[in-house]
């Protein structure tokens, strides 16, 4: 039963409502304080829930994280991530028919504008493909503004379509395009994931369905992970009323930071620096000195101190690609999986319940398939593209205002100005 919460400050008693969650903690509703002239300080959120949603729920100490209620083992071992993306935006599964239209509406939208092959040419070939991508996803608003209306539902959910059936394009675009390679063109004959391996290596070799379901689950593992930084950056962003595409932009560049979704990039970079299998041993000391500033990266997760579950469900896909790559006796996957071992029967990492998450594996296994380190973080783009779209669609789809926070100001008080031969 909702209760309420009493404050009293500078001699006033407030009585502030508390709005019951489904599931998880309740929250305490502040939009009155505004009457009283009072605001809250809670800089980085940690203590606000910023909007109410209806997508997807975590809870870190016992491990879940689900999605409209499925858990996300189940949705990662028998869905797929174009149902996925159905259930993010809909709320539901899709029935056959509705899987069939969206199949079929992906497939008629995954084609982009033949001038973008002049907008990759405008970027060195070194260019970080975030930047490439952030920039292509941004580009679309020119060619969706004026036939877009986002008060429409219809209009928001072809928007949605239309980045759901791009992303993979134009993710695979600033691969090639970093490769050197020329573009290989959509085939919507294939599969969702199996297309976007095409689009990035179908002139090299066959994509096995070992890989391209590990893809597909990369893909639904990143789907959503409820009000993160670059979530919160398309709300914020999309309470503007802004073009769709801008703020989707917007979130792309949030996510881009190595303490958003840089991570499995980390985990790379971290085997690499360490480079020997004879060496574990030394970062595993480094990693536990107080001293040092090295942590194993892909091990440990701010929400999830039990374990994570996802990357329960992605460290089988790791094996199985692995295993069929022959790459399991490659030195540096080797060295994970020496550092993996090391750091499960270690009691500083025991105790601490630091475990491999999901970057650790899916760092391990886009390696193992051959994609660039510097395109991690476009994996993550195109798996989390659902997410943010389902978030930006939930938001219009309700009364909402535009986000502007308050702040306590500590800065100078008044005082007058000094010309400049006086100062
Ligand atoms: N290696 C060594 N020690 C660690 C590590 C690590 N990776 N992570 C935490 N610790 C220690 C930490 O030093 C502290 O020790 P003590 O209690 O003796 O002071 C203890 O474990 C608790 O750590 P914390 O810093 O309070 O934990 P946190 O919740 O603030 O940090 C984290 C979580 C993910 C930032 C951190 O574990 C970390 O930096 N991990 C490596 C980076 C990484 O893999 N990040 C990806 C997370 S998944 C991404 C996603 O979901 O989007």
């Amino acid at each position: 039963m909702a209760e309420k919460v009493q404050i009293s400050i500078d001699g006033r008693t407030v009585d502030l409502p508390t709005l019951v969650a489904s599931e998880g903690a309740n929250v305490v509703d502040v939009r009155g304080l505004i009457a009283e002239g009072i605001y809250t300080y809670d800089p980085g959120f940690l203590s606000t829930a910023s909007c109410d949603s209806e997508i997807t729920y975590i809870d870190g100490g016992a491990g879940i994280l689900m999605y409209r209620g499925y858990p996300i083992e189940q949705l990662a071992k028998q869905s797929n991530h174009l149902e996925v993306c159905h259930l993010l935006l809909n709320g539901e599964l899709p029935s056959p028919a509705e899987y069939d239209a969206l199949v079929k509406s992906i497939a008629d939208n995954q084609d982009v504008d033949e001038q973008y092959q002049q907008l990759f040419n405008g970027f060195s070939q070194g260019a970080h493909p975030m930047a490439m991508v952030g920039a292509a996803v941004s580009g679309l608003a020119a060619l969706h503004h004026e036939d877009t209306d986002i008060t429409v539902h219809e209009d928001r959910v072809k928007t949605a379509h239309r980045l759901i059936a791009k992303i993979p394009t134009i993710a695979a675009m600033a691969f090639r395009h970093g490769a050197g390679k020329s573009f290989i063109a959509p085939d919507p004959s294939l599969g969702y994931a199996e297309n976007f391996l095409n689009m990035c290596f179908g002139d090299e070799r066959d994509i096995s369905p070992t890989i391209a379901k590990a893809m597909d689950r990369i893909f639904i593992l990143h789907a959503d992970h409820e009000q993160n930084a670059s979530t919160s950056t398309v709300r914020m962003a999309g309470s503007t009323d802004c073009n769709p595409y801008a703020a989707i932009s917007a979130g792309i560049s949030a996510l881009w930071g190595p303490a958003h979704g840089g991570a499995n990039e980390a985990v790379l970079d971290m085997l690499n620096e360490i480079g020997d299998e004879s060496k574990v041993e030394e970062y595993v000391a480094k990693a536990k000195d107080k001293d040092d500033p090295f942590k194993l990266m892909g091990f440990g997760h701010r929400v999830y101190k039990n374990f994570d579950p996802r990357a329960k469900v992605m460290e089988e896909s790791c094996h199985e690609v692995l295993e069929e790559l022959g790459a399991e006796d490659e030195p540096l996957l080797k060295l994970a999986k020496r550092l993996e071992t090391i750091a499960r029967e270690d009691d500083y990492f025991i105790e601490r319940n630091l475990y491999p998450n999901i970057d650790f594996y899916s760092g391990i296994t886009l390696q193992a398939v051959g994609i660039p380190t510097n395109l991690f973080t476009v994996i993550f783009t195109l798996g989390r593209m659902p997410g943010w779209i389902s978030h930006w669609h939930e938001m219009l789809s309700a009364p909402y205002k535009i986000a502007r926070p308050r702040q306590l100001y500590l800065g100078s008080n008044a005082r007058d100005y000094v010309a400049i031969d006086q100062r």
